[in-house]
């Protein structure tokens, strides 16, 4: 009987040691997170630079959790929740069916400022719970797809100065979410989706260097969260919707280098919160709205090489400003050179 308890008494001490071992352990990502991450790996074979280099550690049967560029969840559950491979000269080529993009428990996707890092978005089987996307300053190219509406829990996307090209898909609607979106620099142009005034949690859009054109939607107008609005350097034109009076939290709209027509909207005078207002390089015409004097957070008006006639209305707090000098005035900061006065 000794011999016998003694055994038994060892298998329990080596079963509270596996128990042990494999609860202190329990952060070894498994093979399912593992393998979509040792893919991707694969697809940068240019080993003479760096892009090979920053994933040198990434190897089988190594814990994922450790890996440069990887985070994984706080539960020690070994789910891999990010991948933060911004400026890493990533170079190589992501398809649309490349497993990263099944990733089950993946919040954020950085693979920015990568400019020789090809790719496409899936066109269907988006699985991640992404948060964070963004692509920018990376040479991704095709299309958004119309997939991308999928990403429910998406609070930042940022496209910016991509190779992306062709009109934003109506589903980008579906971003409840979204709190900044840049689609800057060039990358899509036709119409802005009307869909875009159903992102009511936008803080920041960026539309700026862009080859978007036509009129900017009313709905706008529906952004009512909006803090940064930046349409400038684009070929938006027609009338400013009389719907942007509507963005109260407004403080900075950035107008300049567009081809909008006719009067600016006396509703401009609704946004109390203004503080910056640059509207230089425009074809708005006609005499600037009175109610622009209603705008007391302004601190900076930028009217530069526009075509405004007549003075900057009285109740901005200077009787007359010459249309050729940068005045100060009333703690306004105002720039109208050469104006067509
Ligand atoms: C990227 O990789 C390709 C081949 O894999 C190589 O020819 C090219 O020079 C690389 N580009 C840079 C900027 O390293
Ligand atoms: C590595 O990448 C950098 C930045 O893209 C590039 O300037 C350099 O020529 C590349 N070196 C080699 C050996 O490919
Ligand atoms: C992706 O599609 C290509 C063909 O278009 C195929 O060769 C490759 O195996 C696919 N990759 C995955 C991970 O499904
Ligand atoms: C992506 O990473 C870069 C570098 O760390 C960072 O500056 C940028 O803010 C990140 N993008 C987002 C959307 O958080
Ligand atoms: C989506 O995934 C399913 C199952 O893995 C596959 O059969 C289908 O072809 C995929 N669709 C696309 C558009 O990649």
């Amino acid at each position: 009987m000794g011999w016998l308890s003694r055994c038994c008494y060892q298998l329990v001490l080596l079963q509270l040691f596996l128990l042990h071992f494999s609860l202190t352990h329990s952060k070894l990502c498994s093979n399912d997170q593992a393998s979509p991450l040792l893919q991707f790996k694969q697809l940068f074979t240019d080993t003479s630079n760096y892009s090979a280099r920053y994933m040198e550690h990434w190897k089988e049967d190594t814990d994922c959790c450790s890996w440069n560029g990887v985070t994984c969840d706080d539960m020690g559950k070994g789910h891999v929740t990010g991948l933060h491979l911004s400026g890493g000269y990533l170079n190589g080529t992501i398809p649309s069916n490349a497993t990263l993009f099944l990733l089950p428990y993946l919040q954020v996707l950085n693979l920015s400022s990568n400019h020789d890092l090809k790719g496409s978005f899936p066109e269907a089987n988006w699985s991640n719970p992404l948060q964070i996307l963004d692509v920018s300053f990376t040479s991704f190219s095709g299309r958004l797809p119309d997939s991308i509406g999928n990403l429910k829990s998406l609070t930042h996307l940022d496209v910016s100065c991509t190779k992306f090209s062709g009109r934003l898909p109506d589903s980008i609607g579906n971003l409840k979410s979204l709190t900044h979106l840049d689609v800057s620099c060039f990358s899509f142009s036709g119409r802005l989706p009307d869909s875009i005034g159903n992102l009511k949690s936008l803080t920041h859009l960026d539309v700026s260097a862009s080859r978007f054109l036509g009129r900017l939607p009313d709905s706008i107008g529906n952004l009512k969260s909006l803090t940064h609005l930046d349409v400038s350097v684009s070929k938006f034109s027609g009338r400013l919707p009389d719907s942007i009076g509507n963005l109260k939290s407004l403080t900075h709209f950035y107008v300049s280098d567009t081809s909008f027509s006719g009067r600016l909207p006396d509703s401009i005078g609704n946004l109390k919160s203004l503080t910056h207002l640059y509207v230089y390089y425009t074809s708005f015409s006609g005499r600037l709205p009175d109610s622009i004097g209603n705008l007391k957070s302004l601190t900076q008006l930028d009217l530069q090489n526009c075509k405004f006639i007549g003075s900057v209305p009285a109740s901005i707090g200077t009787n007359r400003v010459e249309w050729s000098e940068r005045q100060q005035s009333k703690g306004v900061l105002i720039y109208v050179r050469a104006c067509d006065a």
